[in-house]
C-alpha cells in the first residue's frame, strides 16, 4: 500500500494512502493525532473527506454527477423520480416487479396520521412550508412508532413527505387538504394534493408531471453537501432516520444552500422590478462590501459547469414553451448568465450557475409557489439523505463525527468572585 510521508518536528510519520474507484486518492490521517499530537484544520472543509461513500459520483472539473453510477443525463432523460429514489436507497435500478411494488408502497403510505393533520391548523398561515416539514418529520415517529423496521420507516418518510408538503401548503393558502387518491402515483398524487379543490378537480398534465419529475430527479443526491453532511453526523450518534433527517432539512433551508432556489427568484424578482438592469447586478455582486451574492452561481465542487444547471436550462426554454408561457425572469436569468461567464471576476473564480440558478423558473412554470422551492428540493434530495444515513448506519467503521478544533480563546485565569473583583 502506498503512504504519505510526513516530517514534523524532525519526526516522520507515514499515513495510508486511500484510492477511490474513480481514481480519487487521499491519505488517511486516523492515527495523525496519535503518531504527532497535530490535527488538520481545514475551515469549511474544502479538502477534507468525512467518509467513504459507494452512493454518488462527482467530477467537479468534468462536470460529471452519477447516482449509483449512472449519469444524471441518461437518469433525467429516460427515469421516473420512484426509480431513482429505488436506485439510491438499494444500489440497483429496480426489475418491473420491484418498481410496482415500490411505487405501490409509495402510494399506499401517502396518507398522514389524522391526528397528525391536527397539528398543521397551530401553524400561523405565514409559516414557512420548510418549518412546518421539519417539524412534521421529526414527529413522525410519535405517530407512527414502529421504529425498528427501517424499509417501512423509509416508505413512510418517502411517501408521507410529500403529503406534508401539499398539507402545508394548502394551510397557508387557507383551502382546504386534498387527500392522497390509491390509484394515482406520486407525482400525480403530489400535483392533485397541491393544486386540486372542491371547485376544480386538477387535471394531471403530462409536461407538469414530466417537468416535476426532472427537477426531484436532478435534485435526489450530491453526495457530501452540507445537509447530507449534517444527515449523516447526526445518524452517526445512532439518532433516528427521522431525526437525522429533520436536522439535515433545517441545513437545506439555508440561502448559501438549498434556500438558493428561492432567493434566485426573489433576486430575478427585484431586478424587474428594478428596471430589468442586470448588468448592474452583475456589478453588485462583484462588489465585496456589497453584501450582495448572484444567488444560483457558484458551487463548492463544480469548477467548470454544474450538469443540472445544464439540463434544467435546456428544460426551462422547453417547460416553458410547452405551457405557452413567457417568463421575463428567464430572459433576466439568461442575460445573468451571458455577461457573468464573459466577467473575469466570475472567470477567475469559477463561477457558473448551479442546480438553483434554473430550477425555480420552472418550479414558477409550475404554479409552485416561491416559499415552497426548498421544500421541492427537500423532497427531491429525501432518497438521498435516507441512502447516505443508511450507509453510514450499516457501516461497521462509523464512529460518532466528533471533530477537534484549535482553541483561540483565553489561556488560564484564575476565578475571582463578584465580591473582590
Ligand atoms: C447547493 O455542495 C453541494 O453539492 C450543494 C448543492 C447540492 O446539490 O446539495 O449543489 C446545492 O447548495 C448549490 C449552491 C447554492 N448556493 C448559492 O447559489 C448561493 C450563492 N453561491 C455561494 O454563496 C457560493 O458560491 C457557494 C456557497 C455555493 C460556495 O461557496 P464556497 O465554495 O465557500 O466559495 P466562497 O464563498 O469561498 O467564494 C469564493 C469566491 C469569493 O470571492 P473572493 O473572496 O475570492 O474575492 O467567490 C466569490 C466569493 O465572494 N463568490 C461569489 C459567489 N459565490 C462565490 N461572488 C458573487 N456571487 C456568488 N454567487
Amino acid at each position: 500500500m502506498s503512504t504519505a510521508k510526513l516530517i514534523l518536528d524532525g519526526n516522520e510519520c507515514e499515513m495510508p494512502i486511500v484510492e477511490g474507484t474513480e481514481g480519487e486518492r487521499a491519505f488517511d490521517i486516523t492515527s495523525l493525532r496519535s503518531q504527532t499530537k497535530y490535527i488538520t484544520l481545514d475551515p469549511g472543509f474544502a479538502n477534507t473527506g468525512s467518509c467513504q461513500s459507494a452512493i454518488t459520483f462527482i467530477d467537479g472539473e468534468k462536470g460529471i454527477l452519477r447516482y449509483r453510477g449512472y449519469d444524471i443525463e441518461d437518469l433525467a432523460a429516460s427515469a421516473r423520480f420512484p426509480e431513482v429514489s429505488y436506485l439510491l436507497i438499494h444500489n440497483h435500478l429496480p426489475d418491473q416487479s420491484e418498481l410496482t411494488e415500490w411505487r405501490r408502497k409509495l402510494t399506499l403510505n401517502s396518507l398522514i396520521h389524522e391526528s397528525m393533520l391536527n397539528f398543521f391548523d397551530h401553524f400561523p398561515p405565514t409559516s414557512h412550508p420548510m418549518s412546518i416539514l421539519t417539524a412534521m418529520v421529526s414527529a413522525l415517529p410519535a405517530f407512527y412508532p414502529d421504529m425498528e423496521d427501517e424499509d417501512t420507516n423509509i416508505i413512510r418518510l418517502l411517501a408521507k413527505a410529500k403529503s406534508i408538503a401539499a398539507v402545508a401548503y394548502k394551510k397557508s393558502i387557507g383551502e382546504p387538504i386534498v387527500y392522497p387518491r390509491s390509484d394515482y402515483s406520486y407525482m400525480a398524487n403530489f400535483l392533485r394534493m397541491m393544486f386540486a379543490t372542491p371547485a376544480e378537480p386538477y387535471e394531471i398534465s403530462e409536461v407538469i408531471e414530466n417537468a416535476l419529475n426532472l427537477l426531484l430527479i436532478v435534485h435526489a443526491d450530491h453526495e457530501q453537501n452540507c445537509s447530507t453532511s449534517t444527515v449523516r453526523m447526526t445518524g452517526s450518534s445512532q439518532a433516528s432516520m427521522y431525526a437525522s433527517i429533520s436536522a439535515g432539512i433545517c441545513a437545506l433551508s439555508g440561502p448559501l444552500h438549498g434556500g438558493a432556489n428561492q432567493a434566485v427568484l426573489e433576486m430575478l424578482e427585484r431586478i424587474l422590478e428594478d428596471g430589468g438592469d442586470y448588468k448592474k447586478y452583475v456589478e453588485l455582486a462583484k462588489d465585496r462590501d456589497s453584501g450582495f451574492r448572484l444567488m444560483g452561481f457558484g458551487h463548492r465542487v463544480y469548477k467548470n459547469f454544474d450538469p443540472r444547471a445544464r439540463i434544467l436550462k435546456k428544460a426551462c426554454d422547453e417547460v416553458l414553451k410547452e405551457l405557452g408561457i413567457e417568463d421575463p425572469l428567464l430572459d433576466i436569468a439568461k442575460n445573468l448568465e451571458e455577461v457573468a461567464l464573459s466577467d473575469d471576476f466570475f472567470v477567475q473564480r469559477k463561477l457558473y450557475p448551479n442546480v438553483d440558478f434554473y430550477s425555480g423558473i420552472i418550479y414558477r412554470a409550475l404554479g409552485i409557489p416561491t416559499n415552497m422551492f426548498t421544500v421541492m428540493f427537500a423532497l427531491g434530495r429525501m432518497p438521498g439523505w435516507i441512502a447516505h444515513w443508511r450507509e453510514m448506519r450499516q457501516d461497521p467503521t462509523n464512529r460518532i463525527y466528533r471533530p477537534r478544533q484549535i482553541y483561540i480563546g483565553e489561556t488560564h485565569r484564575k476565578f475571582v468572585p463578584v465580591w473582590e473583583r
